[in-house]
């Protein structure tokens, strides 16, 4: 596989009037160069070659690319294959992504860490079952608990004898490096064990490899700390690690749900009476590592809390950052003084169940309910709440979720929900603000270690992670892999298939197929430009019309516009070179041909009644009314497009005599859509006359 940095070399090496003039005879003009186009037969030329692009592009044909795209096309090579021509053609040496020395090092040291928590883990579990106190204090402790000795040996449990550094001595004389078992956080910096007397949980990674430990103390001492985990180490790190996910993965997928509770004890339980998709955070509060990790396989999460209304309280402030992640969150609370461990064992598994999908509740309206008993009568505290609560909903990324929640929770909290609407709202641009300038400080930070940190401890690449992924390598890397990918992107063949067939040479056009094109075309040609203060061409249009998305007509406009909503997430920079360089040929040709056609207005009614407000000739200078009114423009056709689905659901409705219910909540639905199409008809001066 061709490294990232080598095709970024050959990328920015390659010249687009070389590369096509090895082909084409081209002769000036003006900025450009001109030549007969290869791809189509023709008299006088139109293929045009813009050097300060770095593109070509066919006013005959429609064809467009960089310098990659012309060598795949030209020469019919792959996407490998065209760089690898380039790569020749300019000199440049392929680097495969292969180890480098401080590389295997690295894997060297992960690979010894492994290895000592695997025999350490043995180790406690023979101190467990084959030694006398073993036996006597701690595996008698489980049993007492109601573990299973299936479970115990599933989940590799064990026991670390009481003497002062009997697992190092030991350890040692089987050939382990005492440096080791520091860095593993076994043995103390004075050689002295650092599990002594205690029950032993293992922690292991997503793959199973065991990578820490989590001791609990089995006499009742008053200043020894209950539980004892690993330090961090490069394989151990916390934030990331979920107590119990090796052995929960699979049921967390086939059941697509995810029960997180605090404990140790609480994951064996409910996983030894057949809940098995159970994770423990281990008591600290939810980080986004871990929610990511759940999100691979789910995006449901139920989150038992021990019953203990203060602790719940504190941890549903934390919550937020689940719902940042997109992730459908429910919350159930045991009653008083009870932990998923103890309330099964004391009710039993049936009841159990019965009582956790009972009392499950949207963690929104969980969280509502909760400080709103607690703001009874006080003005000051439901202002309070009322800011709590629109900051968790301003956290969703789903707008129609959002909504949902707006209109739920204005009726709980007795407010109008354009109250409610016009705080989120403006939450999610300061929240924005805020991020950008975090970004901004982080990225001067940055710059400042490289000029101070030597190069060999400013190791750029994230070391492996603590939860090897199951995805194939090529993919992580995001480059894509010499086969063909199941994936409907490019959308041609879709395209092709669903007639009336469009591409970009057809004049047929599709729904609004010209004004989701007009938003790609906004994104890609100014994407990075400011809009307002803070708020980039890319991030407005994306806010806007993620409202709007899954009315898109185009599915290839609607990808990018998906993909783009993805990396303002991921904050990667929607720059013009993304799309020119994408390894996607159908985006890059497309970027090529929209960034040199100029531009063009439809001949809709819309857009004369518009025209007055549209003063190019020069569309860069206009690009800010220009995404205004493009913004605008799709938010209407599209809540248009919403007003007719709807008013046909009526329609039927009514010829069917269908249920009354049914019947109200449309009408109010198209009560909403009229009037948020009345608010865009008015922003863009047409009024309502517009149907
Ligand atoms: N925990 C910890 N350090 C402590 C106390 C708790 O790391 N001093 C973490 C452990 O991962 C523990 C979890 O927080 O499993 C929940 O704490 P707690 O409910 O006190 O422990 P249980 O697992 O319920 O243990 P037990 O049933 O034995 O009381
Ligand atoms: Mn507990």
């Amino acid at each position: 596989m061709i490294k990232q940095s080598t095709i970024t070399e050959i990328f920015e090496s390659s010249k687009i009037e070389d590369v096509v003039g090895d082909f084409v005879n081209l002769k000036k003009r003006g900025v450009n160069l001109l030549g007969l186009c290869p791809f189509h037969g023709e008299k006088t030329p139109s293929f045009t070659v813009s050097p300060a692009k770095n593109i070509y592009k066919c006013f005959g044909c429609g064809v467009g690319g960089n310098p990659v795209n012309f060598i795949m096309e030209h020469e019919g090579l792959t996407y490998p294959e065209a760089l690898r021509y380039l790569a020749k053609k300019y000199n440049i040496a392929i680097e495969e992504s292969e180890t480098t020395d401080e590389q295997r090092q690295e894997k060297q040291l992960y690979d010894s860490l492994y290895l000592v928590n695997d025999f350490a883990q043995k180790y406690y579990e023979q101190q467990l079952f084959e030694t006398e106190r073993g036996k006597k204090i701690a595996l008698s402790y489980f049993k007492e608990r109601g573990f299973r000795e299936e479970t115990i040996r599933k989940f590799g449990l064990g026991y670390a004898p009481e003497k002062g550094n009997t697992f190092t001595l030991y350890a040692v004389n089987k050939g382990y490096k005492q440096d080791t078992l520091q860095k593993a956080g076994l043995t103390t910096s004075r050689g002295r064990d650092f599990f002594r007397d205690r029950v032993q949980f293992t922690i292991h990674n997503l793959t199973g490899k065991v990578v820490g430990f989590g001791g609990r103390i089995l006499v009742k001492n008053v200043k020894a700390p209950k539980y004892l985990n690993t330090p961090e180490s490069e394989i151990y790190n916390k934030s990331k690690i979920l107590y119990g996910a090796y052995f929960a993965k699979r049921a967390i997928r086939s059941q697509d749900e995810c029960i997180m509770v605090e404990g140790y004890t609480d994951v064996l339980s409910l996983h030894q009476s057949g809940i098995e998709n159970v994770v423990a955070s281990s008591g600290t509060s939810l980080t986004v590592d871990q929610i990511r990790l759940v999100k691979r396989y789910t995006p449901n999460i139920k989150i038992i809390y021990d019953g203990d209304p203060a602790g719940v309280k504190a941890a549903l402030r934390g919550l937020d950052l689940v719902l940042e992640q997109d992730m459908n969150v429910r919350v159930v609370l045991l009653p008083q003084g009870e932990d998923p461990d103890s309330y099964l064992q004391k009710v039993g598994a049936t009841a159990f169940r019965e009582f956790i999908d009972k009392n499950a509740s949207d963690f929104i309206l969980f969280k509502t309910n909760l400080l709103l008993d607690e703001a009874k009568g006080d003005p000051i505290k439901k202002a309070n709440l009322i800011k709590d609560i629109v900051g968790s909903i301003a956290k969703i990324p789903d707008p129609l979720k959002r909504s949902v929640y707006i209109r739920e929770c204005a009726n709980r909290l007795e407010i109008g929900e354009d109250v409610l609407v016009q705080t989120t709202n403006k939450l999610k641009m300061e929240h924005i603000r805020k991020q950008q300038k975090q970004e901004e400080r982080d990225r001067r930070q940055a710059q400042r270690n490289r000029t101070t940190t030597p190069p060999d401890e400013s190791w750029p690449d994230a070391p492996p992670s603590d939860f090897p992924s199951e995805i194939p390598p090529d993919l992580e890397h995001g480059f894509p892999s010499d086969e063909p990918d199941d994936s409907s992107f490019p959308p041609t063949r879709e395209t092709r298939s669903a007639p009336p067939a469009v591409d970009a040479s057809s004049k047929v056009i599709v729904g609004d197929e010209f004004q989701e094109k007009d938003i790609v075309r906004l994104l890609m040609s100014f994407g990075e430009e400011e809009m307002e203060e803070g708020i980039s061409v890319a991030q407005y249009i994306l806010i806007n019309v993620e409202e709007v998305l899954e009315a898109f007509d185009h599915s290839f406009y609607k990808k990018i516009v998906q993909d783009c909503l993805e990396m303002l997430k991921a904050k990667t920079p929607i720059t013009q070179k993304h799309f020119l360089q994408s390894p996607d040929q159908e985006v890059s040709k497309l970027a090529a041909t929209l960034l040199t056609t100029p531009y063009e207005y439809s001949k809709n009614w819309e857009e004369k009644l518009m025209n007055p407000l549209q003063t190019q000739p020069m569309p860069e200078k206009n690009y800010k009314k220009d995404t205004v009114i493009a913004v605008n423009r799709i938010k209407l056709r599209k809540v248009n497009k919403l007003l007719n689905e709807n008013q046909s659901k009526i329609k039927a409705l009514q010829e069917q005599g269908g249920d009354a219910m049914d019947m109200i909540k449309q009408i109010k639905v198209q009560q909403k859509l009229l009037q948020i199409r009345e608010e865009i008809a008015n922003l863009l001066g047409t009024r309502g006359a517009i149907k």
